[in-house]
Order: structure tokens, then C-alpha cells, then sequence
């Protein structure tokens, strides 16, 4: 017994290794269903899984059973012992089972299946669970819509493609271990019940009820633990840890969500970048088996909103945005002549356009989700004449020295939109995605990765009257614009340069961060300028100002959205499906329906009064 039990113990840390293979030894099996081929055949085996489907033919009973390594087709003869025929006639869809038998040659072989191959004649066959029919078909497409999907969440987890979607997730959470356990940084976990702060995002909150009326906040990220952590001499940290953000919901943003968190000491900011590129590389060598630019390229963010008309630009394709206003203004065009900035862009070989296409674009661009008045065009045609949406006001050449110097050839398309310039180039930033996804430049399975440098350190809201960090309040101004950092003139502050950086990859910001302050007086000056008063600064962040009295070291760091790494690299965009257990667009978890009411004496205990009516 003492070796058998060795001999299965060695086995299964081999099965660990292993595992994407499917070797695996447990009680109820001697093999997964992903595993059997032609070189098995003669072996008396033991399956345990799932029926995916069951069906007779012939007299004989043919059975695709379904683990998570892959499918085994079972058969049961007819001239088998009755029990046995009686059980497999009995089997329904998602019945848990363990089946004895033979693998032999399959008559009709099946090219698709890896195991396609082969069958197991059965001996034996137990039920281990009857299932109820399940509400959709656990098939690669699934006949069960969004919502129903969602409520039985652990029977869509059965399906193929969210399979693959959580073993990517492992696969990457496992190299990003090895490569930062190889890179000398410690993993760390840091608290979830912490306290609230007021910048960024909203705060999900927990009462507490040792101390009444008081409430925890659960982290938006570990940042400043993980400068604590710096303060504490652990000079390189890292931690795949959750966040939790109470903000409206996309594609890519969940109220919970992982982060691969890191920060180091003693940095500067291209020893953070050098580090987190390695990583990136590693990542798509290993996990995807692909080469991404070396070096990977580097772009301020006022080019990334001048040329992309956004912070976080897809380079997978050109389609620049360039500035016209002088080449436009003064023609007697009342709307062009009133704004400040005048913008196009030129889409290749879309002056095929028809008037209903293009009437049908200036309706999408006025839509609120992109905001612009209008839609002017310019069509370069095949014969080289130029047509435009504004040929009352411009001739022919002036037409053509835009075509020009929007490198617009015969059969192009350029559209252009006018405004203040931030905005206008944030509405062709969007167009551009929207034409770059018409004429298929956005293919999935390209990967064009960047850093955006140098941002603004800091953002004015006219309607709080106030300057608010574009980062976080830790994030350094750059050196050399400390001076400006001081001054009292608005016009100033906004030119301060933060040293921060984002990874952004085909339009998606994959991660962020920055060089921080490690100065207890920047970091006073930056509350101040964030107007707040020293009192609230100490209330809200004293434990941080505090403890870089005690010696921080110059350091910096930065995270990335595990969770948006995982769907980029499996070709998606939306992150639910990377999540085992995600949260719906209203931020509802529908299968545990969550969140719900508690009971009055829940709440009395927490000294908690609702002000809504239960519905
Ligand atoms: P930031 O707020 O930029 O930086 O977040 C880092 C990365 O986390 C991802 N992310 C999200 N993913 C899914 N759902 C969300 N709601 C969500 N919000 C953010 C993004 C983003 O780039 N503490 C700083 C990092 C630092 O300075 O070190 C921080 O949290 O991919």
C-alpha cells in the first residue's frame, strides 16, 4: 500500500506538469478524455466525465462522454450484459458517469476529435450523477442567450471556448510568476478592507460593525501599499491581486477585477519600462508564440491625441489624424471659420462611398457616443476629380493641396470634423476606429504594442473648478518641470508633465503607471495643488505622508489589467469571458443574484438605516 501510494503521489506531480496534456491518475479514473490514441488500443481503461450526447444505432449505444481534457466515444453492444445495455440506454445529456472498457480501433474514424481515433468498447458503466436536462446545449455555440448563460454559469463553463479562455488565464498568471520570481520581485499580498479614499473611481464600501458608523473601503488598487512596501525596504513587489471599482461597465472594465501589480525601488523610469517590456515579450513568446517589437515603440501622449485623437492609439494601421484648420479657415465656410481646430482623416479606397453610405455616417458621428456636429467629406475619385461635401466654398486646388497633404490617393475618402481641438481629435480618434474596423485593419490576431509617455500631469474640471491627477496623486511630476509644478498660474500647472506611462495594445490600455513622489514636500505641494487643505490631506493620506518622513526611496512602479491580458491574447475584447464568475453590465452577478437585501438585523447590526424602497 505504503508504495502504491508513493508511486500515485509521483504521478500526480508529473499530472501537474502535465496537465495540459491530460495525464491524469485519480480513484475514479485511469485516463482522461482527451488522452486515448491508436497506440492504447488493447488497454483496459477507467473514464470518468460528463454524457455530452448519447444515441443508438444499430442495437449499438454510442456515447460521447466529456471531461475537461476533451471527448471519448463510449459504445455499448447490443449483445453486451443487459444491466449494462439497460444503463446506457438510460443515460441522459450532462449525467456524470464512470466507464470501464477496452480501447479499440474505431471503424469510422473521426479526423476533428484527437481522440477520434479510437472508442471504448464498455464492461461496465456507473452512474455516479443524473443531471437535469440543461437549459442550453453545452456545444462550442450554444443555443442559450446572454443572460441565461450567465445564470447557470458553472454549465456555460463546461463549454469549450470559456475552458480555453480560463486555461489562457492560468497559462499567463503562471508565466508572469516565473518570469517575476526570475526578475527577483516578491509576491505580496496586500489588504482588501482598507480605507476610502476620494480620488478616482467610486469606492465600494464595507460597514463595519466593531466600529460603528465607520466604514472599510475595498482597494481600487494596493498603490499605496505597495509604496509602503518600498518605504519597508522590499524593493521589487509584485501581486496578481483583485480591485474593485464602482464605475459604469464595458467591454473591458469590470467592478471587479486583477491586476498584475508591481513596484520597485531605485528606479528610474526605463529600468520600470525595461523590466514590464521583458515581461510583455516573454508573455507573447511563451504563452502565444510570438515576436513583438524590439524595442517596443514609444509615443508622447500630446502625439497619441494629436495623430490618433486618443490616449491609448491602435497602430495596427495608419489612417493619421492631421490638423487643416489654416489650410480651411477663411473661405467664407461659417461653421469651419467659428471653431478652433479643423481635423481630417483619409480612408483608403472609400470614395466608392454612395450619398446614402455617407448620410449614414454623419448620422453615426452625431450620435452621442461620438458627439460631432457634422460630417464634412472630400472624395479623392478613381479619374483623379475631387468631390466634396463643401465645394461651394473650395476650389478645385484648394481641395487638392488638402488631398495632398492628407497623402490621399485616387479612390480615397477623407472626412473631416471640426471643433475645440481636444475634443474634435478625440471624435476622429473614435472615427478612425470605427473606418480602420470597416476596411478590416484591426485583425485580432496582430498584435501592435506601445508605451504612451510623458502625460499631463494634471486634468482642470471646469465644473468643480479644480485640477484632479490623470493618473493618481502619487504619480512624479517630471524633473525638469518641477518649476512649473510650483507655480501658481494655471496656465502652468496644465503643462506639467507627469512621469508616468501606459502600456496600451491594439487601442486597449493593457496597463499604467508611473515614477511616484518620494518626497514628503512634492507630495505636500501636489495635495495642495489638488486643493486639498493640509487637515484633509492628513485625514485621507496621512499614513502615507507620514511614512515618507521615514526614509522612502526613489521608486516607481506600474500595473496591468490582467484580465484585459488574458482577452487581447485570446483575440477578444471583452473581459467577461476570462472571468470565471463575472458581474453583468449592471454590475449584478445574476446566477448568485448578487447584490440583494439583507435582513433588518443585519443592518441594525451594522447601525445601518436604507433610504431605497425594496422592489
Ligand atoms: P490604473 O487605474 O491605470 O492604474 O489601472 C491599471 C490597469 O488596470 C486595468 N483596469 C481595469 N480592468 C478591468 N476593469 C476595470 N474596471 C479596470 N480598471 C482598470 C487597466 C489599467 O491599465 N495603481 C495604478 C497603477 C500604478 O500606478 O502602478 C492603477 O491602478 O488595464
Amino acid at each position: 500500500m505504503q508504495v502504491i501510494g508513493l508511486v500515485r503521489k509521483s504521478f500526480r506531480a508529473m499530472s501537474a506538469l502535465f496537465c495540459k496534456t491530460g495525464n491524469i491518475f485519480d480513484m475514479y479514473r485511469t485516463h482522461t478524455c482527451g488522452e486515448l490514441r491508436i497506440a492504447d488500443v488493447g488497454k483496459t481503461v477507467t473514464l470518468a466525465g460528463w454524457v455530452q450526447k448519447s444515441r443508438k444505432l444499430g442495437g449499438m449505444t454510442f456515447i460521447d462522454l466529456r471531461d475537461r481534457y476533451g471527448i471519448t466515444q463510449l459504445t455499448v453492444d447490443a449483445v453486451a450484459d443487459t444491466a449494462l445495455v439497460e444503463t446506457a440506454s438510460s443515460l441522459g445529456r450532462e449525467y456524470v458517469i464512470q466507464a470501464v472498457g477496452t480501447v479499440v480501433e474505431r471503424q469510422s474514424k473521426n479526423p476533428k476529435m484527437p481522440t477520434g481515433d479510437i472508442e471504448i468498447s464498455l464492461s461496465s458503466l456507473n452512474i455516479l450523477n443524473k443531471a437535469q436536462t440543461p437549459p442550453f446545449t453545452i456545444e462550442d455555440e450554444s443555443d442559450g442567450g446572454e443572460e441565461l448563460r450567465a445564470r447557470y454559469r458553472y454549465l456555460d463553463l463546461r463549454r469549450n471556448p470559456l475552458k480555453k479562455a480560463l486555461e489562457l488565464r492560468h497559462r499567463i498568471a503562471h508565466e508572469v510568476r516565473n518570469y517575476l520570481d526570475g526578475q527577483g520581485f516578491l509576491e505580496i499580498e496586500t489588504p482588501y478592507l482598507i480605507k476610502s479614499t476620494p480620488e478616482g473611481a467610486r469606492d465600494f464600501v464595507v460597514p463595519s460593525r466593531m466600529n460603528p458608523g465607520q466604514f472599510y473601503a475595498l482597494p481600487q488598487s494596493p498603490q499605496t501599499f505597495k509604496q509602503l512596501l518600498m518605504v519597508a525596504g522590499y524593493d521589487r513587489y509584485f501581486q496578481i491581486v483583485r480591485c474593485f471599482r464602482d464605475e459604469d461597465l464595458r467591454a473591458d472594465r469590470q467592478p471587479e477585477f486583477t491586476q498584475i501589480d508591481c513596484e520597485m525601488s531605485f528606479v528610474e523610469r526605463d529600468d520600470v519600462l525595461d523590466v514590464f517590456e521583458g515581461m510583455m515579450r516573454t508573455l507573447f513568446k511563451n504563452v502565444l508564440d510570438v515576436e513583438i517589437p524590439n524595442p517596443i515603440p514609444r509615443m508622447s501622449w500630446f502625439d497619441a491625441m494629436d495623430y490618433y485623437g486618443s490616449d491609448k492609439p491602435d497602430i495596427r494601421f495608419g489612417m493619421k489624424i492631421h490638423e487643416i484648420t489654416d489650410m480651411v479657415k477663411g473661405h467664407g465656410f461659417s461653421v469651419f471659420d467659428s471653431v478652433d481646430y479643423v481635423g481630417a482623416i483619409c480612408a483608403e479606397g472609400l470614395a466608392s462611398y454612395t450619398r446614402k453610405q455617407l448620410d449614414e455616417l454623419t448620422e453615426w458621428v452625431k450620435r452621442p457616443q461620438v458627439g460631432a456636429k457634422g460630417l464634412v467629406y472630400i472624395k479623392v475619385n478613381e479619374d483623379g476629380s475631387i468631390k466634396s461635401s463643401v465645394d461651394k466654398f473650395y476650389s478645385h486646388d484648394d481641395l487638392k493641396a488638402i488631398a495632398e497633404k492628407m497623402e490621399a490617393g485616387p479612390g480615397d475618402l477623407i472626412l473631416v470634423l471640426c471643433g475645440s481641438r481636444r475634443k474634435t481629435q478625440t471624435m476622429l480618434g473614435v472615427l478612425r476606429i470605427e473606418m480602420g474596423n470597416r476596411l478590416g485593419y484591426r485583425d485580432p490576431h496582430d498584435f501592435a504594442p506601445l508605451w504612451v509617455v510623458d502625460f499631463p500631469l494634471l486634468e482642470w474640471d471646469d465644473e468643480t473648478s479644480r485640477f484632479y491627477a490623470m493618473h493618481h496623486p502619487f504619480t512624479a511630476p517630471k524633473p525638469e518641470h518641477l518649476d512649473l509644478f510650483y507655480s501658481d498660474r494655471k496656465e502652468d500647472l496644465e503643462k506639467v508633465c507627469a512621469n508616468a506611462y501606459d502600456f496600451v495594445l491594439n487601442g486597449t490600455e493593457l496597463g499604467g503607471g508611473s515614477i511616484r513622489i518620494h518626497n514628503a514636500k512634492v507630495q505636500q505641494r501636489m495635495f495642495e495643488v489638488l486643493g486639498f487643505s493640509e487637515e484633509d490631506a492628513q485625514y485621507k493620506f496621512g499614513f502615507i505622508i507620514n511614512a515618507f518622513k521615514f526614509g522612502a526611496p526613489p521608486h516607481g512602479g506600474l500595473a496591468f489589467g490582467f484580465d484585459r491580458v488574458c482577452a487581447l491574447f485570446g483575440g477578444q475584447e471583452t473581459i467577461r469571458d476570462y472571468i470565471a464568475f463575472p458581474k453583468n453590465n449592471q454590475g449584478r452577478d445574476v446566477m448568485i443574484d448578487s447584490p440583494s437585501y439583507i435582513d433588518q438585523s443585519q443592518m441594525d447590526e451594522l447601525f445601518l438605516a436604507s433610504t431605497a424602497k425594496k422592489e
